[in-house]
């Protein structure tokens, strides 16, 4: 077998380890009925329909790569999960990118209707953090710098101000600094997020502190940029959700500014500069050097 084929098998198996750690904590979290059941259920109905789990991944990457073992910051890495769910929910209402297809299921809106997919959603991002504050062994001054991480990147300094821009420039004149400004918020940010907050976690020090941010900006905004690309490129069923929808909808993408093959260069450039960052961060670090070849080859 090559060497690069059996990284990718090597790698398929760490992801399925990882996401399976993750599955089982959620699942074990909302074992126990809340009322109202409909809401319970909603929210259940998007986490747990699949998902790539890539940002908790990433956490437990950081975390383990600095020197730590996963298990052990488990509710961090899930209560990312959750905010990630929580902005799908939202992203696909009607009044955002109305889409009727998430996970390869029909969303949430149209199950459940768009006042509990709003519940939802919002049940989810504030579950987070009391998942993710809940903790008897992370020291507090440790868990509150990674909380204001998290909060910085979901909210006003990172995703809801990316959704808001990404919003507000439906059909607009395009222009590539108010593209970054929706990528790296929108999308970036909380992926960037889920690296830091495993570093922070172990408490690394400034040394791994800043390859960690630059490998999580740079795989946050290919990231996205792949997956506008995909939205042209991939069908519905590889994507489980609705091929064609930016273009429906006037988005402001790269492949709708650049081109997808200038696109792809700009995703793989940016790759790039996650492999160099990766190598600052020692020989343990190949799982994030492999993680990201396959966000730039990924095809869902
Ligand atoms: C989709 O995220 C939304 C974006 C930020 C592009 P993912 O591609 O990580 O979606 P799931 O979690 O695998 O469904
Ligand atoms: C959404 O970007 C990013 C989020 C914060 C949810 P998109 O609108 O392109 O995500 P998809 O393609 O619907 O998953
Ligand atoms: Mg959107
Ligand atoms: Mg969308
Ligand atoms: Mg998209």
């Amino acid at each position: 077998m090559s060497l690069d084929k059996e990284a990718a098998v090597d790698l398929k198996a760490y992801l399925k380890d990882k996401r399976a750690l993750i599955e089982q904590f959620i699942e074990g979290y909302f074992k126990e009925p809340i009322a109202p059941e409909t809401l319970h259920e909603a929210m259940k109905y998007s986490l747990l329909a699949g998902g790539k789990r890539i940002r908790p991944v990433l956490c437990l990457t950081a975390y383990e790569t600095c020197g730590g073992d996963g298990g052990d910051i488990l509710p961090q890495a899930a209560a990312i999960e959750l905010i990630h769910t929580y902005s799908l929910i939202h992203d696909d209402l009607p009044a955002m990118d109305d889409d009727d297809l998430r996970r390869g299921k029909p969303t949430n809106h149209v199950i459940y209707g768009e006042a509990m997919a709003i519940l939802a959603g919002d049940g989810l991002l504030t579950e987070a953090f009391r998942m993710f504050s809940a903790s008897e062994t992370i020291s507090p001054a440790i868990l509150l710098s990674a909380l204001r991480e998290l909060s910085s990147a979901a909210g006003l300094f990172g995703m809801v101000a990316g959704q808001a821009m990404d919003i507000i420039s439906e059909g607009k004149a395009h222009d590539v600094k108010t593209l970054q400004f929706i990528h790296r918020n929108k999308t970036a940010a909380l992926l960037k997020a889920s690296v830091r907050i495993g570093g922070i976690l172990f408490n690394a020090g400034q040394a791994s502190m800043s390859p960690l941010d630059a490998y999580g900006e740079a795989i946050g905004m290919a990231f996205q940029i792949v997956d506008d690309i995909l939205d042209i490129t991939a069908t519905t069923e590889e994507l489980g959700k609705p091929h064609g929808s930016d273009e429906n909808k006037n988005k402001m993408t790269y492949p709708a500014i650049f081109g997808i093959e200038r696109s792809k260069a700009m995703a793989k450039e940016q790759i790039d500069m996650a492999l160099q960052a990766a190598d600052c961060l020692g020989p343990k670090a190949h799982w994030f050097k492999e993680i990201a070849n396959y966000l730039l080859e990924r095809s869902n």
